[in-house]
C-alpha cells in the first residue's frame, strides 16, 4: 500500500515522478505529492484525491529540477488530508521523505522528538522518520566537521558536506543518517529521503515494503514497483531488508548495515518483465472490463508447456517428484480473492490427491499455531506476491520447517523471492483494483497443482490427466464464448441495482465461486453481499429476504445440483429476485429463477473457471449503473502491504 517513486538524472524529475505515480496508483489513492529540488532549496506540494488533482497543481509551477521524490498514499495513520501526505519535511524544510510501511513505535519516537524540540506537521506515523533523519544528520555532521576540521580560505569552518565529496563505495552522510534513524525504526518501511545539502542524491532504505532502484539513459529511478520503473529502466535491484541505497544522477552503490557502518555490498540485478510494462486500456472502457476479457488468454498462457502428452511438469516448484510424494498435507494461505481461489483447489487436492488440504486467510494463519510437520507443503498464493499478511505466514511457515510454494503473478515479488519454489501466473500486469484476471490464473495454477500431486501420488492415471488437462484448455473457448453474448448480464444488473444487499449461494465448487462474486459486487458497486453455502440459508441468513430481496446462484450442473434447486426455491418462496448462472440447456432453472445467466457445460471440478465471469460481469454492469469508480475503488488498494 502506497506507492513512491524517485528520480535524479538530467531530465526535469517533476513529470516523471507524476508518471511514475500515475502508474502506482493502484497502490493507494487517497492523497499524492512529490518534492524536487528546486535551486538550493526542495519545493513540495500535496494534494488529496488522485495524481491527476496533484497533475494540476504541479503544472504551473514549472518545476524544473532533475532530482525529486513522489509519494501515492492509502491512509493507515491520519486521515487522507493534505498535511498527511507525502512527502514530509524537516523542521526547517530541509529533507524530505516519502515512506511506505507502517511505524508501529511512531508514538514514542514523537513523543522524543517533540521533547527535543521538533515541531510535527502531520498526524502521520511516517513524520518521525524526517525528524529522526534531520537529528542524526546533525550529529554525524558535527562529528565530521570535528574530525575533518574543514575550514575556507578564510579560516571559517565549512559545512562537512560541502566539502566531502562522496568517494566510491563510501556512504555519503545522509545515508549514514538514514541508517542511523532507521536503527530507532519498529515497524515497516520502503523510504526515499532527499535533502538540500546533499544536491542530486536520493538515499532509500528498505524493510519489508518493497522498494526496486534501477540505472536508466538519463538518470536513475527507484519505485515500490517495477510497473513504475518499466521504460525507464531495463534491469533493476530489488532491495533487500536492511539494505540502503545511496543515487545520484549516473549511478547507485548498495549498503548493508553492519553495525554502525554501511558496509558496500553488491547490487543484485534482475531483468524486468516486459509483460509487467504499465498496461494499456486499448478499447475498453476501464481494465477491470479489458482484465476480465484476457481470461482466455491467461488461462492458455498458464497452460503452457505443462503437459507433453503424458506427464505435467512444473519444473518450477523445485521438488521432485519423491519429494511430492512425502506431502501428507497441504495448507493454503492467502487473502481475498487469492482465497477464494484457494478455496476452489482445496476440492481439487483433496478429490483427484486425496491429499488433506486446509485453506486459511493468511493473517490468522499466522496468529495461530498451525500444525506443520516436514511432510507438509505450504502454498501461498499472491497475485501481488507483497500482501504483509501472506509474507509473513511464509516466514513463520517456513521457521516451522515447511516447504513453502509460492503461486503469484510479479516476477521477483517477496512471495516469489521467499518461497522454496514459484509458479508464475501468466495473468501479466492487473491494473484494476478488483481482482479478475488473476483469479483465473490462481485457479489454473492451483489445478495444475492438484493435478501434479495425484500424478505423484498415482491417484490419477496418465488417461485421466491427460482428459483432465484437455478439458482445463478447453475452458478457454467457454470462457470466450461467455464473453461473446452477455445481454443476460447486463439484464440481470438492471434488476439488482437499485436493491441494498444481495446474497450469493453456490455449494461445493459454487460456494466458493459465490464467495468471489460476493467480494466483487462489494468491492466495486460498495452494494452489501454475503455469500452462504446454499445448505446453511436455511440456518441464519434465510431471515434477511423480503420480497425483491437478489439471491445471486450459483446453480451450474454439479452434483449437488438438486439441492441447490430446491435452495433457490426456499429463496424464492420468500419472495427473492434470483439470478441463476446455470448451464446452457437447463430447462428447469428458468422456472424457478427470475433472471438466467447461461453458460457452456464444464466439468464440476473446473467450473469455477468459468462462473465466475458472469459475476465479474454483473459486480461491474451494477458499479457501472451505480456510478461507481470501477477500477479505483474507494478505501481499497492493489497491494495490501500492511497488515
Ligand atoms: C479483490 C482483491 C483483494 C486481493 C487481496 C490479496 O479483488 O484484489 O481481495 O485478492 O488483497 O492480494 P494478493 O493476491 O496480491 O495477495
Amino acid at each position: 500500500m502506497c506507492g513512491i517513486v524517485g528520480y535524479t538524472g538530467s531530465r526535469p524529475a517533476a513529470p516523471l515522478l507524476i508518471e511514475g505515480l500515475k502508474r502506482l496508483e493502484y497502490r493507494g489513492y487517497d492523497s499524492a505529492g512529490i518534492a524536487v529540488e528546486e535551486g538550493a532549496s526542495i519545493k513540495a506540494v500535496c494534494r488529496t484525491g488522485k495524481i491527476a488533482q496533484l497533475e494540476q497543481s504541479v503544472t504551473p509551477l514549472h518545476l524544473t529540477g532533475a532530482c525529486g521524490i513522489g509519494h501515492t498514499r492509502w491512509a493507515t495513520h491520519g486521515e487522507p488530508t493534505e498535511a498527511n501526505a507525502h512527502p514530509h519535511l524537516a523542521c526547517d524544510g530541509s529533507i524530505a521523505i516519502v515512506h511506505n510501511g507502517i511505524i508501529e513505535n511512531h508514538g514514542e519516537l514523537r513523543r522524543i522528538l517533540e521533547e527535543r524540540g521538533h515541531a510535527f506537521a502531520s498526524e502521520t506515523d511516517s513524520e518521525v522518520i524526517v525528524h529522526l533523519i534531520e537529528d542524526a544528520y546533525s550529529m554525524l555532521a558535527f562529528e565530521a566537521s570535528e574530525e575533518d576540521d574543514l575550514t575556507d580560505a578564510a579560516g571559517m569552518r565549512v559545512p562537512h558536506t560541502v566539502a566531502a565529496e562522496m568517494s566510491a563505495g563510501e556512504p555519503s552522510l545522509l545515508a549514514q543518517a538514514v541508517g542511523m534513524a532507521c536503527g530507532f525504526l519498529i515497524g515497516s518501511w520502503a523510504l526515499c529521503v532527499m535533502a538540500e545539502f546533499e544536491p542530486g542524491k536520493i538515499v532509500c532504505a528498505r524493510k519489508e515494503s518493497p522498494l526496486l532502484v534501477g540505472c536508466g539513459a538519463d538518470g536513475v529511478h527507484v519505485a515500490s514497483d517495477v510497473t513504475a520503473l518499466a521504460g525507464h529502466v531495463e534491469q533493476a535491484c530489488v532491495l533487500a531488508d536492511g539494505q540502503i541505497a545511496e543515487l545520484d544522477a549516473h549511478a547507485f552503490n548498495v549498503f548493508a548495515q553492519d553495525g554502525e557502518m554501511l558496509t558496500k555490498v553488491d547490487a543484485d540485478l534482475m531483468v524486468l518483465d516486459a509483460r509487467m510494462d504499465a498496461a494499456d486500456r486499448g478499447q475498453y472502457p476501464d481494465f477491470m472490463l479489458k482484465e476480465i476479457h484476457e481470461q482466455p488468454r491467461v488461462i492458455r498462457d498458464t497452460l503452457e508447456d505443462r503437459f507433453d502428452g503424458t506427464r505435467l511438469t512444473i519444473d518450477e516448484l523445485g521438488l521432485t517428484h519423491e519429494e511430492l510424494n512425502l506431502i501428507e498435507r497441504v495448507y493454503i494461505i492467502a487473502c481475498g480473492t487469492s482465497y477464494h481461489a484457494a478455496l476452489v483447489a482445496k476440492n481439487l487436492i483433496e478429490g483427484w490427491a486425496r491429499i488433506p488440504c486446509e485453506v486459511e486467510v493468511a493473517s490468522e494463519f499466522r496468529y495461530r499455531n498451525p500444525i506443520i510437520t516436514p511432510s507438509t507443503l505450504v502454498v501461498a498464493v499472491s497475485q501481488s506476491g507483497e500482501t504483509a499478511d501472506t509474507l509473513a505466514a511464509i516466514r513463520d511457515a517456513r521457521i516451522k520447517g515447511a516447504k513453502v510454494f509460492g503461486i503469484t503473478n510479479v516476477q521477483g515479488s517477496p512471495v516469489a523471492r521467499e518461497s522454496d519454489g514459484v509458479i508464475y501466473t501468466r495473468a501479466n500486469k492487473e491494473v484494476a483494483v478488483a481482482s479478475t484476471k488473476s483469479f483465473t490464473g490462481q485457479i489454473v495454477s492451483l489445478t495444475l497443482l492438484a493435478l501434479l500431486l495425484a500424478q505423484s501420488k498415482g491417484r490419477l492415471n496418465q488417461g485421466q490427466i491427460r482428459l483432465l488437462f484437455s478439458e482445463l484448455v478447453d475452458t478457454a473457448a467457454q470462457a470466450e464464448a461467455i464473453l461473446r453474448d452477455v445481454q443476460s448480464v447486463k439484464e440481470a444488473a438492471l434488476a439488482c441495482k437499485d436493491a441494498r444487499s444481495a446474497m450469493f449461494i453456490g455449494r461445493g465448487m459454487g460456494a466458493a465461486v459465490a464467495e468471489e462474486g460476493a467480494l466483487k459486487l462489494k468491492e466495486v458497486s460498495y452494494l452489501h453481499a454475503e455469500a452462504y453455502p446454499a445448505g446453511e440459508m436455511k440456518h441464519g441468513p434465510i431471515a434477511l429476504i423480503e420480497p425483491g430481496f437478489p439471491v445471486i446462484a450459483v446453480a451450474t450442473e454439479s452434483p449437488t445440483y438438486e439441492k441447490v434447486l430446491s435452495n433457490i426455491q426456499e429463496a424464492k418462496t420468500r419472495g427473492a429476485f434470483v439470478v441463476a448462472v446455470a448451464t446452457e440447456g437447463d430447462e428447469r432453472i428458468g422456472q424457478h429463477a427470475d433472471r438466467v445467466i447461461l453458460i457452456p457445460k464444464v466439468r464440476d471440478a473446473l467450473s469455477p473457471i468459468t462462473a465466475i465471469i458472469p459475476l465479474q460481469l454483473l459486480a461491474r454492469e451494477i458499479a457501472l449503473l451505480r456510478g461507481c469508480n470501477i477500477d479505483q475503488p474507494r478505501n481499497l488498494a492493489k497491494s495490501v502491504t500492511v497488515e
